[in-house]
């Protein structure tokens, strides 16, 4: 008899799904390193001048630990192991010094994470679409959240 609900492992190449789970645990550790940076960052944002920018990266880091959370039950459900070694991830997201640089410079930096996870999950999607819809339309949340979070960005860098 016909499943009406194909799972989307069993249409599948373990090669595929390998891919697919590279592919996440990816996203996965970019997620990671976000929360990071944007809490540390809202801990930079002190003041009276800065209360907007400093609750819009708190809100910002508690989305992207939700992010971080539903990609690696989504790893879990598709048999995989979530990876939270940073690996190179590490030097370029997450080791910057933040004494000394201006709001501005935080907030441009924190835009251009938000511009790189837009375009990363629009040329996720279509391979998804093919594959995984399950996991295509994970991604397409996602990636409306993070339009929102450049969109707060860029909304605080010229107001
Ligand atoms: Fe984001």
């Amino acid at each position: 008899m016909a499943d009406p609900h194909p799972q989307p492992l069993g249409d599948d190449t373990g090669d595929d799904l390998a891919v697919r789970l590279t592919l996440l645990n990816a996203a996965l550790a970019t997620k990671v390193v976000c929360v990071r940076r944007y809490t540390r960052h809202a801990l930079r944002a002190n003041g009276p001048h800065h209360q907007a920018v400093k609750a819009a990266f708190g809100q910002h880091a508690r989305e992207e630990q939700d992010h971080a959370l539903r990609l690696a039950e989504r790893i879990q459900q598709l048999g995989g192991r979530p990876d939270f070694n940073l690996g190179g991830l590490m030097p370029r997201g997450d080791t910057h010094d933040d004494e000394g640089r201006t709001l501005v410079e935080l907030l441009r930096e924190n835009l251009e994470a938000e511009r790189l996870a837009i375009a990363t999950y629009r040329d996720l999607i279509p391979y998804f679409a093919e594959h995984d819809p399950t996991t295509q339309r994970l991604l397409e949340e996602l990636l409306t959240e993070e339009e929102a979070h450049a969109s707060a960005l860029h909304a605080l860098l010229e107001p």
